[in-house]
């Protein structure tokens, strides 16, 4: 057992945070209130390999694992929150499941577009009717000779609006129980018949893009099928188990920026005569908040190194999720408390930390969810 990054997982997560620090930092506010990211960066995590940092190198990605990502992830989100997400969807939720499901061709014409951030990918379950019941998707997929015709709605599609490549669930036999009539399809989102909504305004990671996507008689060709017919929700499950311990990592990072500003604002506020970290009111906050932290990010490790491994994780892949978010949550809280009145203006990176934190416990299975999960693999 040990809980000490090795040389080279150190290099990764000095690469990212350096890069967050010197680029992100100074930009996040600006990102937060024009409500996109600017396209400069796009080009600097290109340099940088982070979006093929999970693609093998024979598809020109740098061929690193979750436990690479969740470092970087956890660094990005400490600056940025949007461009973490951004990056953490393109990475678990597109890439890894046409890596592990898709045709040897798909392979080839994608995953080096996606390596290089030359193409975004998105993923498309969740719908009006299907949110944390996932198994409940309207969206049709139907054969037409070799091709399928795709037709339904999707909502809340992170990268939506910056994505050429979608990964879309869909139903192929309504005659059979829920979960097991969905199949997995790769769209192109410059075929006709895609419609793209206006983006959503949210509370939070504003600068990352979120909207609706309309598949209305979409039509790909038969090897677009990732996996075979009938297996969609498993890829739909097993990619997400790798997504959460990227939103695991995304609310590491937020609430370790917390955490830093609050130490910060601890040792400069004077009230009473002396720095208000002087009282322990305010220490306990801050000591409360760094052993959730760390909690949570030790929990995050354990489960990136078990999907690593090639284990499933779902169970640890939730407990990282769940202990994140809510550590991530506590965390934005008391800083804002902490910081007070100057908390609640946008003149502290506060208010956007404590608005960017909220959705941790929401995408890629609200906190219920997470305890569902781990509920029925302890108690099975
Ligand atoms: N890996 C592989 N297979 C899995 C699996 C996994 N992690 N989880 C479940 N399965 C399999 C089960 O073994 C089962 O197979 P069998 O029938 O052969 O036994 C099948 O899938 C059905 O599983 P369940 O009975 O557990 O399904 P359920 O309908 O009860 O749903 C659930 C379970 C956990 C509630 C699931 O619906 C869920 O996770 N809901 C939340 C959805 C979600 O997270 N949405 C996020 C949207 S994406 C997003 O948010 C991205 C973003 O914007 C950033």
């Amino acid at each position: 057992m040990n809980f000490e990054l090795d040389e080279e997982l150190a290099m990764v997560r000095d690469m990212a945070r350096d890069f967050a620090i010197q680029e992100l930092d100074p930009r996040a506010s600006k990102h937060d209130r024009q409500g996109f990211i600017d396209q400069e960066v796009f080009g600097q995590i290109a340099d940088l390999g982070l979006w093929g940092l999970t693609i093998p190198e024979a598809y020109g990605g740098a061929g690193m694992g979750n436990t690479e990502l969740s470092l970087v992830l956890e660094e990005i989100n400490r600056a940025d929150a949007s461009v973490g997400v951004t990056l953490s969807v393109h990475n678990s939720l597109l890439g890894t499941p046409i890596l592990k499901f898709g045709s040897e061709a798909k392979k080839d014409e994608w995953l080096p577009k996606l390596a290089t951030g030359e193409a975004i990918g998105c993923y498309c379950l969740t719908e009006p009717n299907a949110g944390s019941d996932a198994a409940a998707v309207q969206t049709r997929a139907v054969r037409d000779g070799d091709d399928w015709i795709i037709s339904g709605t999707k909502i809340w599609v992170t990268n939506g609006g910056l994505a050429s490549i979608a990964i879309v669930y869909a139903r192929t036999d309504p005659d059979v129980s829920k979960a097991k009539g969905l199949s997995a399809f790769l769209v192109p989102l410059d075929a006709p018949g895609v419609v793209l909504g206006a983006p959503e305004k949210k509370t939070g990671i504003r600068a990352s893009s979120t909207l609706e996507i309309q598949f209305d008689g979409v039509r790909v060709d038969g090897d677009s099928l990732i996996g075979v017919e009938g297996q969609g929700f498993q890829i739909a499950m097993d990619t997400l188990d790798g997504g959460r311990i990227g939103i695991a990592s995304q609310a590491v990072g937020i609430g370790r920026a917390c955490l830093e500003a609050s130490i910060k604002y601890a040792g400069e506020r004077e009230q009473f005569g002396r720095p208000i970290g002087h009282f322990q009111a305010i220490q306990w906050k801050i000591a409360d908040m760094s052993t959730r932290i760390d909690a949570a990010r030790l929990l995050t490790w354990r489960a990136a190194q078990l999907r690593d491994k090639g284990e499933r994780c779902s169970l640890q892949a939730a407990q990282a999720k769940l202990a994140a978010s809510t550590a991530c949550n506590f965390a934005a809280d008391e800083c804002l408390q902490i910081h007070g009145g100057a908390g609640y203006t946008d003149d502290f990176q506060v208010e956007r930390l404590f608005r960017d934190a909220r959705i941790t416990e929401i995408y890629e299975g609200a906190t219920d969810i997470q305890r569902i999960v781990i509920a029925r693999s302890v108690m099975a």
